[in-house]
């Protein structure tokens, strides 16, 4: 995208054109500093948490390279980006660990800059902390006003002081601005933004404001342009995707995006990410099974097994309304590797709630199980109940979980062993000459002989030995 830029002139009102002002104007500035210091002026962006940050991560990159940075190998680069992620007490413990190193970096570097956003800068309590004891970060912004980096890093060098600019929420989607992305053959692709769910335990609605959805033909152009661009695979993605669509306009589920994502030429596999077990219609599992392109794989996060559990977790479903559709799901996709996450020890659960919990995953036996220790959210409901279940209790129970979970999926993983399955070539594999390294529909990685032009392509290959966490494996013929 070029508009024609006079950065002499007042900026536009009018988005994106208003932030490829502001482009040019940070640009000017980068060209100066590189010609006074006589080499490129260098940027890190470190990501924390999901795929959403994951994405959003690769819009901020878009901008940088196009005011002129380039990319640098560590922390003692030019600018620091840090985008946060506050799911879990320990993602923030690791930010606050991380910028103590970077103010004595910044004390030897008087031209770097930092700037520190995403979903931990939501927090009001965080930001104020900032403030505070932590003056030598120069931007401070939130996940609604990621479009605005441009400007807001205009305001900085034109203040020559800290700018935090925070927005409690927003309607507004911004289409259109620079994105580079870190893998050139795969792209995350937004559908929806925000969570209007509320799950008890949850902040991500508190920092990722109210549900909206993108309209369906900005992801469609989206993805036919990433495809001209080399992109095979896409990944769709939304806290809650099955509630796609539902405030457009004209409203469209999230089975009809499949179906019509499934007619881009040139594209080979889409990927979703993440389906809530509430509302998973039949008219989904048929759009997945019936797309061709859809890989057959569905992340359904349990959280727990306890159906007192899921309703205190205001999760809106219980154990045998997912096993339903855990049974639904095979019925019609029998093959379907099913993936999940799991919170232990949420306030007030049992020794029994968490046997419920163990009793889905023996008898869903999933591909594999993310596990989290459930961590006190502030502002969450979850957070001010009582019976907060001792540290000691938790740790024993998620230790039974992860061994449970663990056997299980090593024991699915050498089930597939003699199968043959479609596999996308990704890249050259690094350890073993004339081999590529690939991705089953469930993410495993299989190692096959082949060759460069084999990449992007997808082929049937028997899985000739389970390694653990990977496959050895030979082409059978082209898928
Ligand atoms: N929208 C997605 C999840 C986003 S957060 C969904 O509903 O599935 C990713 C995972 O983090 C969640 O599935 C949950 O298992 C975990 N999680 C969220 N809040 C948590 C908390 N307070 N403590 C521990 N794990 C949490
Ligand atoms: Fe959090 Fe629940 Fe929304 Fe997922 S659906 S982001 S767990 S509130
Ligand atoms: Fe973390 Fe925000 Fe994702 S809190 S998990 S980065 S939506």
């Amino acid at each position: 995208m070029s508009y024609d830029i006079d950065i002499t002139k007042t900026p536009p009102a009018h988005e994106p054109e208003r932030q490829y002002y502001y482009m040019a104007k940070a640009k000017d500035f980068v060209e100066k500093k590189s010609k006074e210091i006589g080499r490129p002026m260098t940027y890190f962006v470190k990501t924390f948490g999901c795929q959403m940050n994951a994405r959003d991560s690769e819009k901020l990159v878009g901008i940088l390279e196009q005011i002129g940075y380039v990319e640098g190998t560590d922390e003692h680069s030019d600018f620091i980006v840090y985008n946060t992620c506050t799911v879990r007490e320990n993602a923030n413990n690791k930010v606050y660990g991380r910028l103590g190193y970077l103010q004595n970096y910044k004390k030897k570097n008087p031209l770097m800059k930092i700037a520190l956003c995403g979903c931990m800068m939501q927090e009001p309590e965080v930001v104020e902390n900032i403030k505070k004891h932590y003056k030598f970060v120069d931007i401070v912004f939130g996940t609604h006003n990621i479009f605005k980096f441009a400007e807001i890093l205009c305001n900085n060098i034109e203040s020559g002081s800290q700018v935090i600019d925070i927005w409690k929420d927003t309607n507004q989607i911004v289409e259109d601005l620079p994105v580079k992305r870190k893998f050139s053959f795969k792209s995350g692709v937004n559908i929806m933004f925000g969570c209007n769910n509320f799950c008890s335990y949850c902040i991500v609605p508190y920092v990722r404001g109210r549900e909206r959805s993108r309209e369906p033909k900005d992801i469609i152009r989206e993805i036919e342009k990433l495809v001209a661009d080399g992109v095979c695979e896409i990944m769709l993605l939304g806290q809650n995707v099955n509630s796609y669509g539902k405030t457009l306009d004209n409203p469209i589920t999230f089975a009809e995006l499949l179906r019509e994502v499934n007619k881009i030429e040139g594209l080979k596999r889409i990927r979703f990410m993440t389906s809530h077990p509430k509302d998973l219609s039949d008219d989904l599992i048929m759009a997945i099974k019936e797309c061709d392109k859809v890989c057959k794989h569905m992340h359904l996060p349990l959280q727990s097994g306890s159906s007192r559990v899921l309703k205190e977790m205001n999760r809106h479903y219980d154990k045998e309304k997912y096993l339903d559709e855990v049974k639904r799901l095979r019925e019609q996709i029998p093959d379907i590797a099913i993936t999940t996450d799991i919170i232990v020890g949420f306030p007030g659960e049992t020794e029994e709630d968490f046997l419920e919990t163990m009793d889905v995953v023996k008898q869903v036996r999933y591909d594999s199980a993310f596990t989290f220790i459930y961590s006190k959210r502030t502002g969450t409901r979850a957070a001010t109940m009582e019976n907060q279940v001792p540290d000691d209790v938790v740790k024993d129970r998620f230790d039974r979980l992860l061994k449970e979970v663990q056997t299980i999926s090593s024991e699915k993983a050498k089930c597939y062993e003699g199968k043959v399955v479609p596999v996308l070539a990704e890249e050259m594999d690094d350890q073993k000459d004339g081999y590529v390294t690939g991705r089953m529909d469930n993410n495993s990685i299989v190692h096959f002989p082949g060759t460069e032009d084999m990449i992007g392509n997808i082929y049937n290959v028997k899985l000739d030995e389970c390694r653990g966490f990977y496959y050895m494996g030979e082409i059978k013929e082209d898928a």
